[in-house]
């Protein structure tokens, strides 16, 4: 049996349908019964609990024989990365007293390094704790930047008239489609081809800068014009806490701003066919473009 954590979300949905299609038996954990109906419905065992619920997350996990982990991030948390601790340790925990022989668990680029990145400093630690567990096979899965967190630009585009963050217009990345992701973790999960504890990067289709994105998008909403602005940190952590972000969560997410703009936050690997995933941001922007014709 699989288990798969973040079942709602962008990975965790895609992995657990795809889990499900196949035939497997798959038991999904998320905070409300209601939005996993859809797996249900499908025959999936339904597990409702909070991830740094110990005790519930050691029954979640009991009988199952691979996993999905994902630490989900929780925007309001006081202390963000203390948050990201409890949930690592949680899920540790329910995997040594379970039978759960693999495991795939969602990092991130620049997780090799303990700090100067921001929220991924907390994936360092979950790496590092999952590390313990010697009877284990954990691949890591290090995506790059998610292309859906240019979601947030529809906002910014009809509030302001530009786009903007703190990243810098020309610093190139490699953004990657979640459904990428999930695919991927599908494929290795479906296998169970791999041993002790290993890395795969994700770097998404091509490397890319804002610039370049905020110009797809613009023409695609008959913007051509749309400018792409570098919000100072001032203004980034203003904006991000009015809408709802610790002082934390927003210090972390300008953190990694900051790490993308001097290159330290970065693949470890030169791009390759297993690293480099099919989704471009001609393909998702499709998908953009619809949300923001929408909102
Ligand atoms: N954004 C990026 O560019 C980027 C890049 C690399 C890595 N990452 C990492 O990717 C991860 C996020 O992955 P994702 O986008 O697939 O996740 P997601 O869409 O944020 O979904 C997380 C799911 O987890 C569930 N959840 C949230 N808090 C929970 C809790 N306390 N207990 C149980 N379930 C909870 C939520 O479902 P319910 O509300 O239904 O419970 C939610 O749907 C993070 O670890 C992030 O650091 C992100």
């Amino acid at each position: 049996m699989y288990v798969i954590t973040g079942a709602t979300g962008n990975t965790g949905k895609r992995i657990s349908h795809a889990l499900l299609d196949a035939g497997k038996q798959v038991r999904v954990i998320g905070r409300s019964a209601e939005r996993m109906q859809e797996f249900a419905d499908k025959g999936a065992d339904v597990f409702v609990g909070d991830l740094n619920d110990r005790a519930a997350m050691e029954k979640a996990f009991n009988g199952a024989t691979a996993a999905y982990v994902m630490v989900p991030p929780k925007y309001d948390a006081e202390d963000f990365r203390a948050y990201q601790n409890e949930v690592n340790e949680s899920l540790a925990n329910a995997l040594e007293k379970s039978q759960v022989k693999h495991v795939v668990a969602l990092s991130s680029v620049g997780a090799e390094l303990p700090s100067g990145n921001g929220p991924v400093a907390g994936l360092y630690d979950m790496e590092q704790r999952l590390n313990k567990l010697d009877e284990v096979h954990i691949l890591y899965l290090r995506p790059g930047y998610f292309m859906e967190n240019t979601m947030m630009q529809i906002g910014t585009i009809k509030a302001m008239g530009f786009a903007g963050t703190p990243v810098k217009p020309d610093a190139t990345f490699g953004m990657i489609a979640t459904q990428d992701i999930a695919a991927y973790a599908v494929k290795r999960l479906l296998a169970l081809d791999f041993t002790g504890h290993s890395h795969q990067e994700l770097q998404g289709n091509r490397d890319l800068s804002y610039a370049e994105v905020t110009k797809l998008y613009g023409e695609k909403i008959g913007k051509p014009d749309l400018e792409y602005v570098q919000v100072t940190p001032e203004q980034a952590l203003q904006g991000m806490m009015q809408v709802g972000m610790s002082q934390s969560a927003a210090e972390m997410m300008l953190e990694l701003s900051e790490g993308l703009n001097t290159g330290e936050v970065h693949p470890l690997e030169p791009r390759n066919d297993e690293n480099t995933t099919p989704t471009t941001i001609e393909q998702f922007a499709e998908y953009w473009t619809a949300a923001y014709n929408a909102s």
